[in-house]
């Protein structure tokens, strides 16, 4: 079935029509048929279908938390067309054959395209690498790879790798946490408030000594290093520099942490525990002032479903992570667009083709004219809505921005031609 959108506007502000050809790319409009379904879009914006860098499926072995069925509904219902599936699963992704088998489940199930993230190490166990090179060459075409959730400590191990991957161009994607620094009890941004709420702190610096150390390997090895979910100032003024060098660094930074601040914590509601924690509103200020000077060069969601057994604990013990995918463009609205940060072609540079670079996904990340790939969101940049939890298309309910008053900006998500998200 075909599809013809009347009057949208692109992110540089011209008016097209867009015609999404049953074979799932972009045609002259001209040429559609009568028969084509017509989607008014007047008022709306179209923009390239959204791409994460860092999505939690958990499946396989968490399905009661989240499956790539459910996960990648929520991203479609976010505006996104491809999703990076992290490594942190049960068994971990760290062989070719989990690999293939993340693949096969996203082509399978998915509601968009699903990229599967290589684990670095077995395991995620810090020391040996994983089949990185059997990865990269199998089915599944793996380009990155992480052991999120936990970091990379070892330097030699992370020299390896750097140093690996460049045969095949792909990068390491680091969860930036000293475990030294913050171990797995810690869980507040060290400040007066982790004092005062008697929780374990997670300075700031746990994050940023090892992005100044990652940088430096990427240095040392010309190697290629993305730094996941950049909470910090500090951890900014590294990548400033690096990049300033000439050193191959990407970063990404979560809506939650463009948004959410330390003092959300002080109710010890576990929904706001997340790794790296909350902070505070310097550092906030920061990770905006970045993502808008292109230190930070995209977004990348950490959307973290738990079953609520594991977020139902004292907020020490309880798992860390958030929901993200479903309100990441609202974020980003609320906090860059409506304040004037960022303007429409920047917000897909950094939800789009920034993300579909980093992954070398080819068919995304494109631009919405005749011959390419119908991946695309409409957006309708002024609709609020108040976010409820429950009406969640993943399978958890952790959604720190339930009850909130926010942008609510999807109204079409389109994937290779077919529509996967309606309003
Ligand atoms: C993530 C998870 O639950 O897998 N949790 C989190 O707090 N962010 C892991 C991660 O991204 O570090
Ligand atoms: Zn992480």
């Amino acid at each position: 079935m075909s599809l013809l959108i009347t009057g949208a506007k692109l992110a540089d502000g011209t008016s097209t029509d867009l015609y999404v050809t049953d074979s799932g790319v972009l045609g002259d409009p001209s040429d559609a048929p009568g028969a084509a379904q017509r989607i008014d879009a007047a008022g709306l914006l179209a923009l390239p279908g959204l791409v994460d860098m860092h999505t939690h499926l958990r499946q396989p072995g968490r399905e009661d938390a989240e499956t790539v069925d459910t996960g990648t509904a929520a991203a479609a219902r976010g505006g996104f067309t491809c999703v990076h599936a992290m490594a942190n699963l049960t068994p971990v992704t760290d062989t070719a054959e989990a690999a293939e088998y993340v693949q096969s489940l996203g082509e399978r199930d998915g509601h968009c395209q699903v990229r599967v993230v290589g684990a670095v190490t077995k395991g995620l166990g810090g020391k040996d690498l994983a089949e990185l090179g059997r990865m990269a060459s199998s089915a599944a075409n793996v380009r990155v790879f992480s052991d999120d959730g936990k970091c990379v400590d070892d330097s030699l191990v992370m020299r390896r790798a750097l140093t690996y991957v460049k045969s095949f161009n792909g990068v390491v994607a680091q969860h930036s946490q000293d475990p030294r620094l913050a171990g797995p009890g810690a869980c507040c941004h060290e400040s007066e408030w982790s004092g005062r709420l008697g929780l374990p702190g997670w300075p700031s610096q746990a994050e940023s000594v090892i992005v100044a150390r990652d940088v430096q390997l990427a240095e040392l090895t010309d190697s290629r290093i993305h730094v996941c979910h950049v909470s910090t100032a500090e951890s900014v003024e590294v990548i400033r520099w690096a990049k300033k060098r000439g050193i191959k660094v990407t970063a990404e930074v979560t809506p939650h942490h463009l948004l959410l601040d330390t003092p959300l914590v002080a109710g010890y509601d576990t929904t706001f525990k997340v790794n790296p924690p909350l902070r505070t509103s310097e550092h906030l200020e920061a990770v905006r002032e970045a993502l808008a000077d292109g230190t930070i060069d995209m977004i990348g969601t950490d959307h973290a479903p738990h079953a609520r057994q594991d977020k139902d604990h004292p907020f020490d013990v309880a798992l860390p992570g958030m929901l993200g995918l479903e309100q990441a463009l609202a974020v980003v609205l609320e906090v860059m667009v409506n304040t004037g940060r960022l303007d429409w072609p920047t917000v897909a540079e950094r939800m789009s083709y920034a993300p579909a670079r980093l992954g070398q996904v080819g068919e995304q990340g494109r631009e919405l004219v005749v011959g390419e790939p119908a991946n695309l969101v409409l957006v309708d940049p002024s609709a609020r809505a108040t976010v409820d939890a429950n009406q969640s298309r993943s399978r958890s309910r952790n959604n720190p921005y339930h009850g909130r008053e926010l942008p609510d900006p999807v109204v079409t998500t389109i994937w290779r031609g077919k529509v996967t998200y309606q309003r």
